[in-house]
């Protein structure tokens, strides 16, 4: 099957097979560094959640290292196993599934973790768990890589005065109930219920449970479609460390907490 190459021949930013948004086909600044930082420990096992094609898995692969690639939509994992050399297959680990809820993995198991462009599709109760998940199955020490979209896309500007309003009372000022009133063109390509994110929410889910935040910036991405191209602050990307010592306590601690609500969604 020749999947992989007839998508790659056709698009620039590739659209996903499932109606998950868009790939690029090149890696932002945030998923080079989860593939410069997890090849230098060759010995690592990474996990790239919501792989899409593997732009962030293949690179990795390709050095020797071994990677959990996760993703929703099979076609996905095919396309990116047909593009995986024989001699490495034994590096890769496909799943396909819902993460968090379909993929488990052991506790304190994994080196990195990549999750680019799958936050913003989550809803609050899944973003929570995906963290706490997330937290627990990294080793201490361990780093996550993190991208979203941010309000600050062409195609939102309408949605943006909504969100600026929100930003200091809300919990999720970002969240977008029928992405279709804001993006009519693309709405076809995206599930309906987005929520977008600028750098200090990230920051502050992260810290909330139990991240310390390494770095945060927004950013562009190469290939960036025209309609959402504003001023360089279309995505919003974090990294951070699952503490060596405080985990076990933090884990502890918030094993009881009771949900907190989200302000915004009624
Ligand atoms: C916009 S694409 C991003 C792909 C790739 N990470 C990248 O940055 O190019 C989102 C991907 O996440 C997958 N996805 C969305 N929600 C997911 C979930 N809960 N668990 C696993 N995969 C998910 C989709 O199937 C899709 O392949």
């Amino acid at each position: 099957m020749k999947l992989a190459r007839n998508i790659q021949d056709s698009f620039d930013y590739l659209p996903t097979l499932n109606n998950m948004g868009y790939m690029s086909p090149s890696l932002d600044q945030i998923q080079l560094a989860f593939v410069n930082e997890s090849k230098r420990n060759s010995k690592g096992r990474f996990l790239d959640i919501g792989c899409g094609f593997g732009v962030a898995t293949l690179p990795l692969v390709n050095e020797g290292c071994h990677v959990i690639a996760c993703d929703l939509e099979a076609r996905h994992l095919e396309v990116l196993n047909e593009k995986i050399p024989a001699e490495k297959k034994s590096l890769i680990t496909l799943e396909q599934g819902h993460f968090p809820n379909e993929i488990c993995l052991p506790e304190n198991s994994v080196d990195n973790v990549n999750l680019s462009m799958v936050l913003h599709f989550l809803p609050p109760s899944v973003i929570r768990k995906t963290f706490t998940t997330i937290f627990k199955i990294l080793k201490g020490g361990g780093k996550l890589f993190l991208t979203t979209s941010s309000p600050y896309q062409a195609t939102l500007s309408s949605f943006l005065p909504t969100y600026e309003s929100k930003r200091e009372l809300y919990e999720w000022p970002g969240y977008i109930a029928d992405i279709a009133e804001y993006v009519p063109q693309r709405a076809h390509l995206l599930p309906k219920m987005n929520i977008v994110f600028c750098v200090n929410e990230l920051k502050r889910l992260a810290t909330k449970f139990g991240f310390y935040v390494l770095d945060a910036t927004f950013f562009s991405r190469v290939g960036i479609p025209e309609d959402l191209r504003l001023d360089g602050r279309e995505y919003s990307g974090i990294i951070c460390e699952k503490p060596r010592e405080a985990s076990v306590v933090f884990l502890e601690k918030n094993k009881a907490a009771p949900p907190t609500q989200a302000a915004n969604i009624r």
